[in-house]
């Protein structure tokens, strides 16, 4: 008996673990519409191309985009704009922006 309950416990241990390796908690919560609204506030300054410096963000990986934004959020990346309009969004908001500045095209 108690080495049925050791496999059980073994089993949910291990499904637990898979499900994190799984799952991207960065962009989780993420919504398609919200991130197209927040967007505005991001174009003034990028642009579909380069330029002066600003990178164009169009069609980037939407993880890329997220650990991106964390970095900056996180005083990581140094750029006092980029951590300025970070530093304002939450996880949510980050993740929304990911998603829809990926689904542009480049
Ligand atoms: C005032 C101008 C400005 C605004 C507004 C702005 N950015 Fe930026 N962003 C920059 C600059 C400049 C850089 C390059 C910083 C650097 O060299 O590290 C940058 C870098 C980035 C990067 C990293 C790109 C890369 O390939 O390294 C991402 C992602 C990004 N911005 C997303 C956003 C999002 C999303 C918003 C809106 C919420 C936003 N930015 C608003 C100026 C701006």
């Amino acid at each position: 008996m108690v080495k049925i309950i050791y496999i059980f416990f073994i089993i949910i241990f291990c499904s637990l673990i898979f499900r994190g390796l799984l799952a991207e908690p960065l962009l989780d919560g993420a919504d398609f519409d919200y991130g197209e609204y927040l967007s505005g506030q991001c174009l003034t300054c990028h642009q579909n191309s380069s330029d002066e410096g600003i990178p164009a963000i169009n069609g980037a990986e939407a993880l890329y985009i997220a650990k991106k934004l964390v970095l900056y959020k996180n005083k990581e990346l140094e750029n006092e704009v980029m951590q300025l309009v970070a530093s304002a969004l939450d996880k949510e908001e980050i993740a929304s922006l990911a998603i829809y500045f990926n689904s542009l095209e480049k």
